[in-house]
């Protein structure tokens, strides 16, 4: 740790000190994720709705990368409503053995904004 890392440091568990500043740091958050980008926020809607448990941006994990999803399907025109009723649904086949389960959790209009943004990964 460097020695100009050291008075932010010592700020910060001063801050701790009074609760009412957590309230603060609480509001500048969610102020902070107001203002984020949209792919910011449908990034978000993917990590509340699980999404990245199976899935990455730029690696397989369980599930394919988000960019690989949005490579194979580039000129597909039906492409983001057809992955939002796979991303409700579930299901396999297109990319190995492993299919994925339903995702209950997302509704109709979650899925459909999530599958648009994985699409415009690049
Ligand atoms: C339990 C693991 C798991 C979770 C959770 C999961 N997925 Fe998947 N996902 C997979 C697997 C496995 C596949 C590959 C299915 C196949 O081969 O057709 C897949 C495929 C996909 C595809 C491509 C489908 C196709 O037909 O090409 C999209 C888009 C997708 N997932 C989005 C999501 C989104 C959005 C969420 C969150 C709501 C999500 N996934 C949650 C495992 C998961």
């Amino acid at each position: 740790m460097t020695r100009r890392t050291l008075p932010a440091l010592r700020g910060f568990r001063g801050l701790t000190r009074i609760p009412g500043q957590w309230t603060a740091l609480a509001l500048a958050g969610v102020l902070a994720a107001t203002l984020a980008t949209p792919a910011q926020a449908d990034q978000a809607l993917a990590t509340a709705k699980a999404c990245m448990s199976c899935h990455s941006i730029d690696k397989k994990v369980v599930g394919p990368s988000f960019k690989e999803i949005a490579a194979r399907y580039a000129n597909d025109k039906a492409a983001a409503d057809r992955l939002a009723s796979k991303i409700v649904k579930g299901g396999g086949g297109n990319w190995g053995a492993v299919a994925m389960p339903a995702n209950a959790q997302v509704t109709p209009d979650e899925a459909k904004r999530l599958s648009t943004w994985v699409l415009s990964l690049r």
